[in-house]
């Protein structure tokens, strides 16, 4: 079988994007600044989840120069809700080396971009593309979906090899005129029509003459993706302590998972009232009542988190001598504390919105 010829997808997907394209915060100036950080938070969270946070983000922090001295705590803050929080951890790591090495500007080709903290192939093709119209792709998700189903492909889309076959593949037929556009287009037409699990919405698609996968009726098996190993699932007991105005909250370790924010005191199982009455006492709090809240439940990529809870009212939490937990303002907690979303459920009892919940008004 010859190699497909994926050159005539590139006039009607240009065609199409300019009169279909989404009118999105990041797009509305070339700024590398703005570019890079709606790639960044859009890795892992949608379009209508991230402009919010993109809109924040840009308000707090309008240049890379902001990004580089910003304190730790308050960009865990700006991030709150968004989850990987070593990509913000990199941001400011780049924002630095921006700063120092290239005196604030930009470096405005894809190798040096490579070599940032935190940008890979796929951000530093985007950035390079959309930025300053440098002809590389930018191979996401969506890219591989839409280009696997044009080629009728059944490779695993999860493969590296794959991947990077077809970015070179991508990269013969980029235009050198706008590069930028031809990679939003893809990303677009992946998001809007090309959908995936089985809801492609072909009769809008420009390349629906072209593709393969529909002519052949194989939208359901194809992008091909080999099952991903089983989450490991742990057990948890969270415990939502407060003595009327203030609540108790952990700092997690530096390393691992939501390295560095704030939690929930909680601990491995799911335990018992009595056993749940033993932990506060090695905290020296003497509870006025314990009463259980429902179950919780928090997919990571890895792991997930099937969490109780329990809601304990202590009486004054002065005077104890175990610092290990810190009693926080309930007011300024929210302002304060970066808590991650896994613990959205346990938070609301006391009223607390984190990270989504707060820019979406979900209350
Ligand atoms: N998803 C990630 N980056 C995107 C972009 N620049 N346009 C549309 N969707 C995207």
């Amino acid at each position: 079988m010859g190699k497909f010829e994926l050159n005539g997808i590139v006039d009607p997907l240009m065609k199409w994007y300019n009169k279909n394209k989404r009118d999105l915060p990041w797009r509305r100036e070339k700024n590398p600044y703005y570019i890079w950080i709606s790639e960044i938070m859009l890795q892992q969270t949608r379009v209508e989840a991230v402009k919010p946070y993109f809109d924040r983000f840009i308000k707090e922090l309008p240049t890379v120069k902001d990004a580089a001295v910003c304190e730790e705590s308050r960009l865990l803050k700006l991030w709150e809700g968004l989850g990987y929080y070593n990509r913000v951890r990199n941001i400011q790591k780049a924002a630095v080396q921006i700063t120092e090495k290239y005196g604030g500007c930009f470096p405005q080709n894809y190798e040096e971009l490579l070599k940032l903290p935190g940008i890979g192939e796929y951000t530093a093709g985007a950035v390079a593309s959309i930025a300053f119209d440098v002809p590389v792709p930018a191979v996401d998700g969506n890219v591989l979906r839409v280009v696997s189903r044009i080629e009728e492909s059944e490779e695993d889309i999860l493969k590296q090899s794959v991947r990077k076959r077809i970015r070179q593949e991508l990269l013969e037929i980029i235009p050198a005129k706008e590069p930028g556009t031809f990679n939003q287009a893809l990303m677009d037409l992946g998001a809007m029509v090309c959908l995936p699990n089985g809801s492609p919405r072909c009769d809008a698609c420009p390349l629906h003459e072209l593709c393969l996968a529909r002519r052949n009726n194989r939208l359901d098996e194809i992008p091909f993706k080999k099952k991903e190993k089983k989450r490991r699932v742990e057990e948890k007991t969270v415990l939502v302590i407060q003595d009327g105005d203030h609540m108790a909250l952990r700092r997690r370790p530096d390393k691992g998972l939501l390295a560095g924010l704030y939690e929930f005191p909680n601990y491995e199982g799911h335990l018992s009232r009595e056993e749940v009455l033993q932990r506060l006492l090695q905290y020296e709090l003497m509870p006025l009542w314990i009463q259980p809240l429902p179950e919780a439940a928090h997919v990571f990529s890895h792991v997930e988190w099937r969490m109780t809870g329990y809601a304990v009212k202590v009486a004054a939490l002065e005077g104890r001598k175990k610092k290990e937990l810190l009693f926080v303002d309930i007011v300024n907690a929210e302002e304060n504390y970066p808590v991650p979303a896994a613990f959205g459920a346990y938070a609301s009892y006391l009223n607390l919105r984190l990270g989504q919940e707060k820019y979406t008004g979900g209350d």
